[in-house]
């Protein structure tokens, strides 16, 4: 008998990381994943670079010390939190502890690809609702649920359109979803928002005890490749959840690095800044282009091309390789017209918008 795996793994399609610049005559300018112009904080290298002497020792196992000043930061209870291998490891494991076959995991149509990956790979179905405008509808999605619904999720703000949903919005999902479900709210760019309307989940967790919120160190903190996020969530959840992520999830040059990170609030407002000011130039450039922007949230914006011959997304897409820069087609998310463009440094943006506009003139 041949070895045969689970069934229902042959519905998933491995993720599509974004693209790294070929190299050679080009500058070489990649926005393609969300992460962070400026880098991480000197001081969250420096402690890298310190704890990195010592690498025969497990980390620990229950991360306390950067816990606790995550904790300190945002006023949260210790035990409230858990911390992952990047947050993809805890919509992972949060997904698998709640669904599984004959399940459905809902959520809305044009967002973050790994959750179809999560909930295929449990067994569960998967449930799309429409989106209005290119953002979360929550009507749609409480007409989607069914007596299947286990886990719904929604990424606050949404990558890649970069719109979000109000905390009076959230709430009102919450209020309308029955209390068997869970609800993920996924902010892992919740810190470029500044929005009074908008909260990034903890009002919601502190007042439910199905809700949970993930957030990561891979964005506004610079650090992806540590693969560092945390959730925060009710103790019965974190509790579960617990049991079944991997034991020592983040190393001990990634504990100290995200401990470094957090007290460097200075490092933090001015990735904050950066990002702030060059969402505004792409967006007034690439609007007075005639070119459509999805959102007014993220470290990237969302540009949407006419669907003409010549002047469609993979038409932008193919003229900026040209120039060795890589943005991020989204057909894998949903919008096969857009083109997402991550905010890079002053250099990277300059030369990523001057090109737009070349392609853009030339019609
Ligand atoms: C909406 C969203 N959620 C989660 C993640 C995963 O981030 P991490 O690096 O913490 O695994 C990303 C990464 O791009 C994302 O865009």
């Amino acid at each position: 008998m041949p070895l045969v795996a689970r069934p229902g793994l042959d519905r998933i399609q491995p993720y599509q990381p974004g693209q790294k610049p070929i190299g050679g005559g080009g500058p070489g300018v990649k926005l393609s994943a969300n992460e962070s112009a400026l880098g991480p904080s000197p001081k969250a290298m420096a402690a890298y670079a310190d704890a990195g002497g010592v690498i025969e020792r497990y980390p620990d196992a229950n991360a306390v010390r950067i816990r606790q000043a995550l904790a300190d930061r945002y006023g949260l209870k210790v035990e409230n939190i858990l911390m992952g291998i990047g947050s993809d490891e805890l919509l992972s494991a949060l997904v698998r502890t709640y669904a599984g076959a004959g399940d459905e995991v809902l959520y809305p149509t044009a967002t973050f690809p790994m959750y179809r990956i999560y909930a295929l790979s449990t067994g569960a179905d998967i449930v799309q609702a429409p989106d209005t405008d290119y953002r979360a509808d929550v009507d749609a999605l409480l007409a989607a649920v069914t007596e299947r619904t286990k886990v719904v999720i929604v990424a606050n703000p949404n990558n890649p359109t970069g719109t979000y949903l109000t905390s009076d919005e959230m709430e009102r999902l919450r209020a309308g979803l029955r209390d068997d479900i869970l609800l993920i709210i996924d902010a892992a760019y919740a810190e470029y928002v500044s929005k009074a309307d908008y909260d990034a989940g903890i009002a919601l967790v502190n007042a439910t005890d199905n809700t949970v919120m993930t957030r990561t160190f891979s964005k506004v903190h610079g650090m992806a490749s540590l693969r560092i996020g945390w959730c925060y969530a009710h103790s019965d959840i974190v509790s579960l959840v617990g049991r079944i992520r991997s034991p020592f999830n983040v190393s001990s040059a990634g504990q100290a690095a995200g401990i470094a990170a957090l007290e460097d609030k200075t490092h933090e407002d001015a990735v904050i800044a950066h990002t702030a000011k060059w969402h505004s130039i792409a967006s007034q450039r690439l609007t007075g282009l005639g070119l459509e922007i999805t959102g007014t949230e993220g470290n990237f914006v969302c540009v949407g091309f006419p669907d003409e011959e010549g002047k469609r997304a993979k038409d932008a897409d193919a003229f900026l390789r040209k120039s060795d820069i890589i943005t991020r087609s989204m057909a894998g998310f949903g919008l096969p017209k857009h083109l997402r463009v991550t905010i890079g440094t002053d250099k990277e943006m300059e030369t990523c918008l001057d090109a737009i506009e070349e392609f853009v003139r030339a019609w």
